[in-house]
Order: C-alpha cells, then sequence, then structure tokens
C-alpha cells in the first residue's frame, strides 16, 4: 500500500484515475464514476481546464451566482461571486439594495506600487555595499529594461529600489527592496522575472568589483520574490446615510446606528473579534476575487497582514456617527489583475468580466472592496439585530435536507413549515421524521 508513486505526472488522465482510486477506493469503480461524471462534456471545454493544473483528474464545482444592483462610484453593477457559503450572496445583494438608493459605496484607489525583494547575505564592510549599490542602482534597474519595455509604455515598471541593511536582525544579511507598478496585471510573474534577473546582475556586480573587498569576504543571493504584503496597493471604501434611514422610530434607528458603531469598535480592540469581523469582509473579497480569475490566497495574506500592520490584529473597518449622519468606511490592500493568469483563459471569468463591463484593475480593487464593505455591513446588521443564524440557517436549510436525504416533496414541505421557526439539523431531522409518520 505504502509504494512510492513513480512518474505519475507522466501517465495519462485515465492511468491516473485508476491508479489512485485502485489505490485508495474501497469502491474504486463508483470513485472512477464520480470523477468521469464532474467533467464537461464540451471536451475542448474540458481541456482548457484540465490545463490549468498538473495531476488534474476532474473538475471541482463551487456554485456561480450574482449579487445585483450594487451601486459603485455612481455605476450600477452585478457582481459575480464564487462561493459555497449559501448565506453570502443573499446577504451582498440584500446590502447593495439598501445603500442602492443612499448614494451606493464610494469607492478610491488611493496607490497602487507592489514590492519584491532580494535576500543576500554578504559579511564584509557595510560602508562598501552600500556604496557599490548606490554606484550601480540605476544598471541594476537597466539590466531589466527588456523585461520591463511593454510594462513602461503602459506607465508601469520598476519604481524605486534601496538596499536595506538588516543585519542587526540576521548576521550578514541585506536585501534590495524594489517598488514595481504593474498596470492592469496583479504582476507576480513580471515581479519575480524582474527581481531573479537584477539578482544575476547584482551578483555580477559584485564579483566583477571583488577588488573592493578582501579575499575571505563571502556574498550570496539567498532569494528573490515578490511580496504579497502590499500597504502601497490600496483602495479605500466608504458608505454613508443618516440614521433616521435605519428605521422610522427615531429612538430605533439611534440605537441601532450606536449599537453598529460600537460593534466595528470591539472589533478594532479585540483580536478575537476582529479577526472574525475580517473574515466577514473577506467572504465578499473572496467570493469576486475568485470569479475574476485573481489568486485569492494572496488576497488573503495581504489583507490579514494589513490588518496587523501596527502591530496587532485590528478591525478593518469602522463606523462612526457625526450630526445624526452614519459613515462607514475601510481601507485595504488588493493587489489583483484584469490581465494575465485565468482572466483570459477561464471563460466562466471572461463571463464575469463581460458582467463587470471589462474593468480595468483600478476598477475591479474598486468593486471587490465594495463588495467586501457590503458583506461586513451585512454581517453586523444580522449581529446587532436578529442573530446570525437566523438568515445563515435559512440559506443552510437546503444543504440540511440535502444531508438529511430528504425528498423534493419533503424538501418543500420543510421550507414552508421552517419559514418562521428556528432552524437546526435536530429540528429538522425531527420534522421530517414526523412528517414520515
Ligand atoms: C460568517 O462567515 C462571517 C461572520 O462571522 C462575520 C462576522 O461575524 O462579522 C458572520
Amino acid at each position: 500500500m505504502n509504494k512510492l508513486v513513480q512518474r505519475f505526472s507522466k501517465i495519462s488522465t485515465d492511468e491516473k484515475i485508476k491508479l489512485i482510486t485502485q489505490q485508495y477506493f474501497e469502491n474504486p469503480q463508483n470513485a472512477q464514476f464520480l470523477l468521469t461524471s464532474y467533467l464537461l462534456h464540451d471536451k475542448n471545454l474540458q481541456e482548457i481546464h484540465s490545463q490549468f493544473s498538473e495531476n488534474n483528474l476532474s473538475n471541482f464545482v463551487l456554485p456561480f451566482s450574482v449579487a445585483p444592483n450594487f451601486l459603485i462610484n455612481q455605476k450600477t453593477y452585478c457582481l459575480p461571486m464564487v462561493t459555497e457559503e449559501s448565506s453570502v450572496v443573499a446577504a451582498a445583494a440584500n446590502a447593495a439594495k439598501f445603500w442602492y438608493s443612499r448614494g451606493g459605496f464610494k469607492v478610491k484607489v488611493l496607490n497602487k506600487v507592489k514590492s519584491g525583494q532580494i535576500h543576500f547575505t554578504y559579511n564584509g564592510n557595510p560602508k562598501k555595499i552600500k556604496q557599490l549599490f548606490e554606484r550601480n542602482k540605476s544598471t541594476l534597474i537597466e539590466s531589466t529594461d527588456e523585461i520591463t519595455h511593454n510594462m513602461r509604455k503602459r506607465g508601469g515598471g520598476i519604481q524605486s529600489a534601496k538596499l536595506v541593511d538588516m543585519t542587526k536582525e540576521i548576521p550578514h544579511y541585506y536585501q534590495i527592496d524594489v517598488g514595481f507598478k504593474t498596470g492592469d496585471a496583479m504582476g507576480a510573474n513580471f515581479i519575480n522575472t524582474c527581481l531573479e534577473k537584477m539578482a544575476s546582475t547584482w551578483t555580477s556586480i559584485y564579483f566583477q568589483n571583488s577588488g573592493l573587498f578582501s579575499e575571505n569576504q563571502e556574498f550570496e543571493i539567498i532569494m528573490s520574490i515578490l511580496s504579497n504584503y502590499t500597504p502601497d496597493c490600496v483602495v479605500s471604501v466608504h458608505a454613508t446615510c443618516p440614521i433616521k434611514d435605519f428605521g422610522q422610530n427615531r429612538e430605533k434607528a439611534e440605537n441601532y446606528a450606536k449599537k453598529f458603531v460600537l460593534a466595528c469598535q470591539i472589533a478594532l480592540i479585540n483580536k478575537s473579534r476582529a479577526v472574525t469581523h475580517n473574515k466577514g469582509i473577506l467572504n465578499g473579497i473572496d467570493a469576486v476575487v475568485m470569479a475574476t480569475g485573481n489568486d485569492f490566497r494572496s488576497i488573503e495574506a495581504s489583507i490579514h497582514s494589513y490588518a496587523s500592520k501596527d502591530g496587532s490584529y485590528k478591525s478593518l473597518s469602522t463606523a462612526s456617527i457625526n450630526q445624526d449622519i452614519f459613515h462607514f468606511e475601510m481601507t485595504i490592500p488588493l493587489s489583483i489583475g484584469t490581465v494575465g493568469g485565468l482572466t483570459k483563459l477561464h471563460p466562466m471569468v471572461r463571463w464575469g468580466y463581460e458582467l463587470l463591463g471589462w474593468p480595468n484593475a483600478e476598477q475591479l480593487m474598486e468593486i471587490i472592496a465594495a463588495s467586501g464593505l457590503a458583506q461586513n455591513f451585512a454581517a453586523i446588521n444580522s449581529l446587532i439585530t436578529t442573530g446570525i443564524q437566523k438568515g445563515h440557517m435559512k440559506m443552510h436549510l437546503n444543504n440540511i435536507l440535502n444531508q438529511l436525504g430528504a425528498s423534493k416533496d419533503q424538501k418543500q414541505r420543510a421550507i414552508d413549515y421552517f419559514h418562521h421557526k428556528k432552524i437546526s439539523v435536530k429540528a429538522v431531522d425531527d420534522y421530517l421524521k414526523s412528517i414520515d409518520d
């Protein structure tokens, strides 16, 4: 059983399926049937998807949904969202509708600089390496000219390069920190290619100048890679309305707004709450990031690190009341692209872009930020009123019914029955048993 699989990536997909199902499944035939059931009928389309990843056996399907009525900088959007969490799209749509008649979401990209670092060690005189860097900085940057040519034509390219002495943290360790603008691309490949080229140029420069350094000095490139910490690639979003919009009863509306503000303050000072608060924001962000073929792992990493940029982990959105006006806002890093990667390759991603009116990277940053704030608004609204479980379980009822193997008729009866009732797996199970009797 514990045999090492040799040359697995080289064998055909059918052979891979046979090998894996026979080795790991009680009923290989059933396991094979499931994999093949999820293959697309259109062979060309399937081929596109199979080529996205090594060792591909089948497809993994997630719901592709839309949330209409998003008013963002005075333009109406219908957002494509990919998520398995049943209440997320409904919550986004509800929040979008609420804000639609209140000016919608006002969004602004503040900056779009990303960075990458060449990490290296050098055990000699820090002054000498700094001088060598300053004298050759433009050569380092120019060595990437061929790579950056097209990007520079589009207003992007290398923005800055500086040597950072980190020898206090780790002996002999330095960084060359490079700032990039990558136009409408997320730019990971572009940045990494530039960094690797600069690292090789830097090595050549060092050894060409080895006469400057004594014989027993060592220099070594450790690695060159972009950073997913993108505090200079940020977008800010806000929504504003009079407190009276929260209800006809003035006192209740005021109380609601105050509770909302307090909920945000709690998330600002309490890590346990902040992480969940931000997770709610990411429910909205990730769903659009996925639907637009962007890298949700890098977005998650970037946003969580930004949430702790001041030394402790904090919530990303804040709410305030000023002269009876409620203000809800957030600033987040978002390093995404509308060209490159999956954006042109995945047919559903292209569908999503057409739905959004082919946004450029800045516009997509704005759309995604609005989705995050809308989701956060919906979550806090539920938390401070009905509690989260009411809406959540309502949307989750179908999953519970499927899990319990309910028939179509049982499902319809259960949906009617639980319309105004508290939903739990036990309650649904009891109900199904009661209608069986
Ligand atoms: C659930 O996916 C997200 C929430 O927990 C977010 C929050 O608590 O703010 C509802």
